[in-house]
């Protein structure tokens, strides 16, 4: 079994990285799989929500990777169990450079919230379109969502937004409500799914495509199938493992 790793970022400041990364870490930790959440932004709001975080929740290991000050060792800090499963990358705003670099080279799967604003569509989108052009990220055949989040009931669809993904062949993973379930779940150190059921149904519904996604990177990892007859004296060479589905699905 292997780490998946899935990075959550937006040069935007306040596009639902941390509540998407929270919400999508508890519900790993809740149905018991060994989850980690790294926190890059200095601001460290997902390390605090861990805080918060009932003592009788499933446990999620936090990982600092803020840049360092005075003598804290990063490298420790940024260290997460090696049973970690799915580990999730909370971003920060406005990443560039070495870091973010780092974050990608690090993620199996890239999640963008947007809010589906003008001002936000425009920030983003560059952002995109230069991740899609990266060639080294074209080469990790990286996995690329788009989430509209904090989307009003009143106006449920965004026509530049979905122009916007159309013109670049990315699809609309699901619309997040704006809700004040999250901002509870934000100040309980909870998540949707570890709500009452049904004060939290339609966050669940709307969530699950974005959980969905993340789970159908493949986990598991497997040795090459034996030879049958082994010539005796001759040593077997080639790959220790490889993915069971193959290569990660392309892109979009
Ligand atoms: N779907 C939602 N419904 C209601 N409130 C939301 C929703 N998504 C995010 N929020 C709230 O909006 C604010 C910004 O969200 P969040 O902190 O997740 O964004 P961010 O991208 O991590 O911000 P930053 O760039 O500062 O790290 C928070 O107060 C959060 O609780
Ligand atoms: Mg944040």
């Amino acid at each position: 079994m292997r780490t998946n790793t899935t990075l959550v970022i937006n040069p935007k400041g306040g596009s639902g990285k941390t509540t998407i990364t929270t919400n999508l870490a508890s519900y790993f930790a809740a149905k018991g799989t060994p989850t980690a959440i790294m926190d890059y932004d200095p601001q460290g709001s997902s390390l605090n929500w861990l805080r918060l975080r009932p003592g009788d929740a499933p446990r999620i290991h936090g990982a600092n990777a803020a840049p360092a000050k005075g003598l804290r060792l990063r490298s420790i800090d940024m260290r997460v169990p090696e049973e970690t499963r799915q580990l999730v990358i909370d971003g920060f705003a406005g990443a560039s450079g070495l870091v973010l670099q780092e974050m990608l080279s690090r993620a199996n799967c890239i999640l963008i919230p947007v809010a589906p604003s003008p001002i936000d569509i425009h920030a983003t989108a560059n952002f995109i379109r230069d991740l899609l052009l990266s060639a080294s990220l074209r080469a990790r055949k990286l996995r690329i969502a788009v989430v509209a989040n904090r989307v009003r009931s009143s106006m449920p669809v965004y026509q530049p937004l979905e122009r916007f993904l159309n013109s670049l062949s990315l699809k609309l993973l699901t619309r997040v409500g704006d809700s004040d379930v999250y901002l509870k779940a934000a100040e309980t150190g909870t998540g949707i799914f570890e709500m009452d059921f049904a004060s939290s149904a339609l966050e669940r519904q709307q969530f699950q495509p974005i959980v969905d996604w993340v789970e159908s990177e493949p986990l598991f990892v497997a040795k090459p199938a034996v030879p049958a007859a082994r010539p005796a004296l001759h040593s077997v060479s080639g790959p220790a493992w490889r993915s069971v589905s193959g290569a990660p699905r392309l892109i979009r």
